[in-house]
Parts: structure tokens; C-alpha cells; sequence
């Protein structure tokens, strides 16, 4: 059967990119948290690359391994991976302490903390001392990617690859290219989360995106009716879980994410958009302000047992 032009192109286009995401080698993580720890899993298990994994903070290297090892024990139970590639994955994976002396990467993951000003320091120092064909990601769940960008000499190649958790079983990839990134970065970016086995989704730049914008501002709406009285937390969170068939109620999973997560992500799509739409709940402040940041501390919305 003979193929049309496009057909061609696309054909040939598309096992470009293929190549790209098979000739990945080397991947950094950067950040080891929650999110870090479950993307270095997702990496070394999906792929064949060396996956390093640096954090500034010991503990949360530490953390990173157990996780890995935890995670692998429940993959291997549950019959997702076999010993053998298991561990493979884990003689991919490595450790680094510092940013001295990186090895030649091709993919760099920023999962630091959510703040600018770390972010784009982190970034500046990477992009002194990678390749220059090194792709750049962030995990950014609201920060603009444009912004994050701004500091590097790869606008071109720096893109947001927005991950959920955990990273290694949410099938969802939200890709958001920034004003300068190229539409190979952005088709690689796809290609490669669709070989991490995710479901992608693509958005312009815009603080929070798609899923983080409207899910924030659900939590956040939930927030006001609990504060102004409306109703309990459980019949709030039942009316959203019944009514519109949401699995978790909004306020149940705002403990979940963190309220000082949310309420950062609220301030920083406030401060970009500058509308009073995005205005932060008082009662989260409030409860952010008394240490109360939902199931990580025992207490939010809901009180939580077996948590310190
Ligand atoms: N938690 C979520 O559900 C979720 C979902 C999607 C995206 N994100 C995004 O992922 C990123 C990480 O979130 P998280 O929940 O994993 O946070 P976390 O607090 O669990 O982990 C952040 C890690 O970054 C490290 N860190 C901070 N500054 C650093 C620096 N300058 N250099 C190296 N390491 C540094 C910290 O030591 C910590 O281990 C954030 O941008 C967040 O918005 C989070």
C-alpha cells in the first residue's frame, strides 16, 4: 500500500522521537522527596537510562532508596515487575550528594521544592555544567515554566513535565511547554512520557495549568464553604464525591496534598494573575498558620491517628 506524503512525514517524525527516548542514557532527578523519590522509581523501572537522584538534605536521599526498595517489594508482589528487571532498575539508580562533578546528562527532572527562586538557582548551576543537548524538566505543579526558564541558556530545551502522585502509578502526565520551547522538546517530552506509560496531556504556560488551576480551586471553594458555615466537612466532601462522582471530597484531599501546599499554590497563581478569584482561603492561612497542614501533621480538616 502506497502511503500519502503526510503519512510519510509523521511515519518518519515519529520514529525520531522514538530514537530521542531510546537514546536517553543518563537522567537526573533533582530533588528526592515525595515526588522525586516516586519519578526516580517510574524512570529506572520504564527505562534502561542511569537515573541519579541528588537532594541537598541526607535524610531525604536516605528516604529516596527506602522508597525505591519499598515500592519495587509491592511491585514484585503484586506481580508489575519481575526480580530480574527489579533489579536491574535498582543498579540503574544512583545516589549523588552534590552537583560536583555530574556525570554527561542527556535528562535533567527538577523535583525541589515548590519556590522559584530555589528553583531557577538550581537551574542557573545545572546549566553551567550540563550539555547543551541536555533537555531540562520541571515538576512544577504552578510555577510558570517560562519563568523557570528565563535563568537558563536553554529556553528551547527546558519544558514542565508536570507528574502526579504517586508518580509511579498515576496515569497522567500534564506537559506544559513555555513561551521558547521547542516543538521537538515539546513532541520529545510527550514521547517520553508516553514510554514512562502515562496518559499525556499538554498546556500552554499559565500558573497552576490545567489540573493544578482548576483542582486548587475547588480545594480552595471547599475551604470557603467550611469557613462561611455552609455545612460539615464530611457533608461537603460527600456532596462533591455523590453529587459529581469525585472519588475523595475536596477538603479530604486538600489533607492529602498538604494545606501548605495548597495554600502556596494559591498565593502564587493570586500573585500571577493578580485576580481576586484566586484569592487563598482565610480558614487555610488560619489552619497553615497553626501548624494544622492536614495528614502529614494528624490534623486538618480531619484528624488523622497514628501520625505525629
Ligand atoms: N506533592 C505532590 O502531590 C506534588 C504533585 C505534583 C507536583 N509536585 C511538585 O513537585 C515538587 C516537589 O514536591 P514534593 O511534594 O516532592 O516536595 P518534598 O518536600 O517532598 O521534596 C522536595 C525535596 O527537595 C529538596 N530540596 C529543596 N531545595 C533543594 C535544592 N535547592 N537542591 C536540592 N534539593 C532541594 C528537599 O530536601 C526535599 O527532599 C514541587 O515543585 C511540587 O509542586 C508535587
Amino acid at each position: 500500500m502506497k502511503l500519502r506524503k503526510s503519512e510519510v512525514i509523521y511515519a518518519r517524525r515519529r520514529q525520531t522521537l522514538v530514537s530521542a527516548v531510546s537514546a536517553i542514557s543518563s537522567i537526573l532527578i533533582a530533588g528526592s522527596g515525595f515526588m522525586g523519590s516516586g519519578i526516580a522509581y517510574l524512570a529506572a523501572t520504564k527505562t534502561s537510562a542511569q537515573v541519579f537522584i541528588f537532594d541537598s538534605a541526607k535524610r531525604a536521599l536516605d528516604n529516596a532508596q527506602q522508597t525505591f526498595t519499598k515500592l519495587g517489594q509491592s511491585s514484585l508482589q503484586k506481580g508489575f515487575i519481575d526480580e530480574t528487571r527489579l533489579d536491574q532498575a535498582q543498579g540503574q539508580l544512583k545516589v549523588l550528594s552534590s552537583l560536583d562533578k555530574l556525570p554527561e546528562l542527556d535528562l535533567v527532572i527538577e523535583a525541589i521544592s515548590e519556590d522559584l527562586a530555589a528553583k531557577q538557582q538550581l537551574f542557573q548551576s545545572l546549566d553551567a555544567q550540563c550539555p547543551a543537548k541536555a533537555i531540562f524538566a520541571s515538576n512544577t505543579s504552578s510555577l510558570p515554566i517560562t519563568a523557570l526558564a528565563s535563568v537558563t541558556t536553554r529556553a528551547d530545551r527546558f519544558i514542565g513535565m508536570h507528574f502526579f502522585s504517586p508518580a509511579h502509578i498515576m496515569k497522567l502526565l500534564e506537559v506544559i511547554p513555555g513561551v521558547d520551547t521547542s516543538i521537538t522538546t515539546k513532541d520529545f517530552a510527550i514521547e517520553f512520557g508516553q514510554h514512562l506509560g502515562k496518559t499525556v496531556i499538554t498546556s500552554k504556560d499559565a500558573p497552576g495549568f490545567i489540573t493544578t488551576r482548576l483542582g486548587m480551586v475547588l480545594l480552595n471553594e471547599a475551604a470557603f464553604a467550611l469557613m462561611e458555615g455552609l455545612s460539615t466537612a464530611e457533608e461537603i466532601d460527600m456532596g462533591m464525591k455523590l453529587g459529581y462522582n469525585h472519588p475523595m471530597g475536596p477538603l479530604a484531599l486538600a489533607d492529602f496534598v498538604g494545606l501548605d501546599i495548597c495554600l502556596n499554590v494559591m498565593q502564587t497563581m493570586h500573585d500571577w494573575f493578580g485576580d481576586s478569584k484566586y484569592r487563598p482561603c482565610p480558614l487555610l492561612r488560619q489552619m497553615v498558620s497553626a501548624g494544622h497542614l492536614g495528614k502529614k501533621t494528624g490534623r486538618g480538616f480531619y484528624q488523622y491517628s497514628g501520625v505525629a
